[in-house]
């Protein structure tokens, strides 16, 4: 008999769980992929950056998992909403859970919620299509713009916001999105560390990027780049060296200036009706090695404020979840009997594409020793149940046409080789007309 088995998420973790899978089992298996989006590829659509073309094409890779025969794409089906784990444990032998993480960590300071202040989440779903943020959610009317944290999206979000719209015409922004950005009033954008250089999280290649924008001069102030000596990891080391160069270099007279700052911490946003400033205290560490301030603030007159502090995952219907680690509690990828997980739900949201890959095969191997010769489940035929409630899943054939329509897009455009469309009715008009 073979082995049904539902995956949950149709992102690397999801994808690469279904290809280990079909690689691993020494027996026949199906594998449904289920995603809420009409859209596979999770954050490499939603969130890899329009200008990373060749990390982009990773999705390449997945599309032939999403080709094997044994392979299935269910897009537009929400666990949660059409189907809850009960009907899933009813319709096939094994569950694995890959939502990643899709929300914002809080800073937790005054000014918060003010119009103007962003989660970097919702700002990368702009930029990058997403249907649950409008194209015209953002007009980037704000001379000034902070940005909080010093990771790799961070980096992303400003490297967008520093470009011209004719630097990213040619990748899949959508149209809308790049007419706002091509509007953009922004000189002067602050990335702010709440610690030093050499712990940053951002990686070197990313980095060095930002010395190579076109139209932004980076400055870093020599007293923020400096560290006290260390025998530091050789990507940290290239960090700081790349950083110190700048804090030597004149600026250039570009369009916009990029300010990369350390040793601050926000306090408040200010502001009454929306944002009108960033209070931030120096901070130093403790020694337990605590982020500490030292009661000196300094504010900045920025009209936006990103934080991009970190992404989070968000609790499934009926899945257990630690409020601790924010993950969903496993042993090797298994959760319950019959449940397990896979990528960023599993391991919190740190990791490139990559990581998944062997995440996924982890947690392969736990669910195929736990199930080896085992049928529980299968009883019920998932079409059959998403059929009597109304839903109609999106199949690999439709996502082709909506590929198809973006390509059509960006040529009727005049721009690359696809232009995202943007909200469910756009994507379902293309595959269903
Ligand atoms: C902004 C950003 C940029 C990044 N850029 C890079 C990069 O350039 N290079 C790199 O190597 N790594 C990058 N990463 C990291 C990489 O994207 C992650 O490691 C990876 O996507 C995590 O995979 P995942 O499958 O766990 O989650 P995701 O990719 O988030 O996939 C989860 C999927 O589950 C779906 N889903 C959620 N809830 C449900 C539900 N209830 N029912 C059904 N489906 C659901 C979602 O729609 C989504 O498609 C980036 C991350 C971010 C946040
Ligand atoms: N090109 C790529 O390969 C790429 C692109 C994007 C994302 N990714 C990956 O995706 C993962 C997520 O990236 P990410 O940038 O969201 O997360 P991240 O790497 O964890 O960085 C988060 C940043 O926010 C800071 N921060 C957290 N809480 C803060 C607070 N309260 N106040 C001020 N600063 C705070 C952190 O500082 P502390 O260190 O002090 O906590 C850190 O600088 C990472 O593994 C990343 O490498 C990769």
């Amino acid at each position: 008999m073979t082995l049904r088995v539902a995956v949950i998420g149709s992102g690397p973790a999801g994808i690469y769980t279904a290809e280990a899978l079909v690689k691993q089992s020494a027996e026949d298996v199906e594998v449904d992929v289920l995603e809420r989006l009409p859209t596979p590829y999770g954050l490499v659509r939603y969130g890899v950056a329009p200008d990373h073309t060749s990390i982009k094409s990773i999705a390449g890779y997945l599309r032939r998992v999403l080709e094997l025969p044994q392979v299935r794409f269910l897009g537009g089906v929400t666990l949660g909403e059409h189907l809850s784990v009960a009907d899933l444990l009813t319709c096939y032998d094994a569950v694995v859970y890959a939502t990643g993480a899709m929300v914002d960590r809080r800073l937790g300071i005054p000014g918060e919620d003010l119009p103007g202040s962003v989660a970097a989440t919702d700002f990368v779903n702009w930029y990058c299509g997403h249907p649950d943020v409008d194209p015209s959610r953002f007009t980037l009317d704000s001379p000034e713009v902070a940005v909080i944290g010093v990771g790799n999206v961070a980096v992303d979000v400003v490297r967008v916001l520093a470009k011209t719209a004719e630097e990213l015409s040619a990748t899949d922004v959508p149209h809308d999105v790049l007419e706002r950005l091509g509007d953009s009033q922004v000189k002067a954008i602050h990335m702010i560390g709440r610690r030093g250089p050499e712990h940053a999280k951002f990686t070197l290649k990313e980095l060095r990027e930002l010395g190579a924008l076109a139209n932004a001069d980076v400055c870093v102030r020599p007293e923020e780049a400096a560290v006290l000596g260390g025998d530091f990891p050789r990507q940290v080391r290239g960090n700081i060296e790349v950083l110190q160069s700048w804090a030597s270099r004149e600026p250039a007279g570009r369009p916009r200036r990029l300010d990369v700052r350390f040793w601050l911490r926000p306090v408040e946003i200010l502001g009454a009706e929306r944002v009108e400033g960033l209070r931030l205290e120096r901070t130093r560490l403790s020694d337990e090695g605590r982020v500490v301030g030292t009661g000196e603030y300094e504010t900045l007159p920025v009209g936006m404020v990103l934080r991009s502090v970190g992404y989070q995952s968000v609790p499934l219907p009926g899945v257990p979840f630690s409020q601790e680690t924010m993950t969903v509690p496993n042993v090797a990828g298994r959760v319950r009997e019959r449940e397990y997980v896979a990528g960023w739900l599993k391991r919190g949201p740190t990791g490139v594409i990559g990581t998944n890959k062997s995440d996924a095969a982890e947690t392969v191997r736990t669910l195929l020793s736990d199930l080896a010769g085992a049928r529980p489940g299968g009883l019920a035929s998932v079409d059959g149940l998403l059929a009597e409630r109304g839903v109609r899943p999106v199949t690999y054939a439709e996502w082709l046409e909506i590929e198809a329509a973006e390509a059509e897009l960006a040529r009727t455009l005049g721009r690359g080789e696809r232009v995202k469309l943007v909200g469910l009715d756009a994507m379902l008009r293309a595959c269903r007309p």
